[in-house]
C-alpha cells in the first residue's frame, strides 16, 4: 500500500516515506530497526540488526542528533546508557517487551543476598534499573560466550528460564535461572510438532530456531542463534530451504537476503505485538514532533553502563 499524504506547509502530496527521509535529514537522525521490525519499517531504516549489533551502533554513534530506535523499551534505553546526552525516540511508548517486565530490581537484590558470592549474569531484555543490580550482561548472541568468562561455577541467570536451560546445557556452570519461570511469550508458542511436521514435509529444509524458544524446539533445530546469527547462518549456507523459528519479522529480512531461498514460519501466530506497535505513521510522528523519549535516570545509567560494558569487553 502506497501512503501519501498531504505536506502541510507546502500543499504537495508526499510519499510517507519520502517524508520520513527528509525529517532524518532535517533533524540529523538515525533510524536503527530490530529484525523484528514491521517489513516497511526495516525498508528505511539506517541499519537493521539483532539486540547487541543495535547497542554497538548506538554506542558508537558520532553524528546523528537523534537515535530513532524503532524496537521495543530496554533495547531504547541501553541506547541512552551506552550514548549519554543523545537523544533516543521510541516511535511508540507501548512497545515494551513483557520478559523485560518479569524480573524487579528488588527480586535481583533478593537473590544477591540468598548467594552473596555467585556472579549475576543479566540477559539485555531487562529494565535498565534491573540491569544496575547486576554485574554483567549479555544477548542471546554471546550469552555463552560471557558465562564462559565468568571466573566462576556458577552463576544466577535472568529472567529467560530457557536461555538459561540452553546455558546450562553449552557450559559447565550451574545456573540459577531468576526467577524460576521468565519466557517470552512469543518464543513458547513454537511446538517441536510443528517443525517435525514441517521437517517431514521438506526432508531438505534446515531448522533455525532463537534460544528463547523451549529446550523440546531447540533440540529438533539444526541451529541455534540470535536473529542476526540466524540470518547469517541462512546466507552462508547453501541449503535452499530454512524452517524460522523465531518472531515473523526476521522473515522478511531473511527474503530480502537470499531471493533464491525459501523460509517458512514455524508457527504463523509467532507475532511480537509489541515490536509490530511500530508503524511507519509512528515512526513519523515520534521523528516530527520529537516525542517518546526515553529517558534512565544517571545514577541507575551509570550502574548499568558498567554492566553493558563489561558484555563488550568478552565480545
Ligand atoms: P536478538 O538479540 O537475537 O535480536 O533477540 C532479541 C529478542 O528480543 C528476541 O526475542
Ligand atoms: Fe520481548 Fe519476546 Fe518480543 Fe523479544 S519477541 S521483544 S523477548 S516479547
Amino acid at each position: 500500500m502506497v501512503r501519501v499524504f498531504l505536506n502541510e506547509t507546502r500543499g504537495e502530496s508526499m510519499n510517507l516515506t519520502d517524508e520520513i527521509m527528509k525529517l532524518k535529514r532535517e533533524k540529523k537522525a538515525v533510524i536503527l530497526a530490530h529484525n523484528y521490525q514491521r517489513p516497511e519499517v526495516q525498508d528505511i531504516a539506517d541499519y537493521v540488526g539483532d539486540s547487541i549489533e543495535l547497542s554497538k551502533r548506538a554506542r558508537e554513534e558520532r553524528d546523528a542528533e537523534i537515535i530513532l530506535f524503532s524496537a521495543v523499551d530496554f533495547m531504547a534505553e541501553s541506547a541512552v546508557i551506552l550514548n549519554p546526552g543523545k537523544k533516543v525516540l521510541l516511535p511508540s511508548q507501548g512497545a515494551r517487551c513483557p520478559m523485560a517486565q518479569m524480573l524487579r530490581a528488588d527480586e535481583v537484590r533478593r537473590w544477591k543476598k540468598k548467594y552473596p558470592k555467585v556472579p549475576v549474569l543479566l540477559y539485555v531484555n531487562t529494565l535498565a534499573e534491573v540491569k544496575a543490580e547486576c554485574d554483567i550482561c549479555c544477548t542471546s548472541a554471546n550469552a555463552v560466550a560471557v558465562a564462559n568468562a565468568l571466573d566462576s561455577d556458577t552463576i544466577l541467570f535472568g529472567p529467560d528460564h530457557n536461555l538459561a536451560l540452553y546455558l546450562q546445557k553449552k557450559t559447565n556452570k550451574k545456573i540459577i535461572p531468576i526467577p524460576e519461570n521468565g519466557f517470552c511469550p512469543t518464543h513458547v508458542l513454537f511446538q517441536k510438532g510443528d517443525i517435525l511436521l514441517l521437517k517431514d514435509e521438506h526432508p531438505d529444509a534446515v531448522a533455525i530456531v532463537h534460544p528463547e524458544c523451549t529446550p523440546d524446539v531447540q533440540e529438533v533445530a539444526d541451529y541455534i542463534g540470535s536473529t542476526s546469527q540466524m540470518c547469517t547462518y541462512a546466507k552462508e549456507l547453501p541449503a535452499k530451504k530454512f524452517i524460522i523459528g523465531t518472531e515473523s519479522g526476521l522473515v522478511h529480512r531473511l527474503k530480502k537476503e537470499n531471493p533464491s531461498k525459501e523460509f517458512m514460519l514455524a508457527y504463523d501466530g509467532a507475532v511480537c505485538p509489541n515490536m509490530k506497535l511500530n508503524t511507519l505513521e509512528r515512526v513519523h510522528s515520534a521523528l516530527k514532533e520529537e516525542r517518546h523519549q526515553v529517558n534512565v535516570p544517571e545514577r541507575i545509567a551509570d550502574k548499568a553502563r558498567k554492566a553493558l560494558e563489561a558484555m563488550f569487553t568478552v565480545t
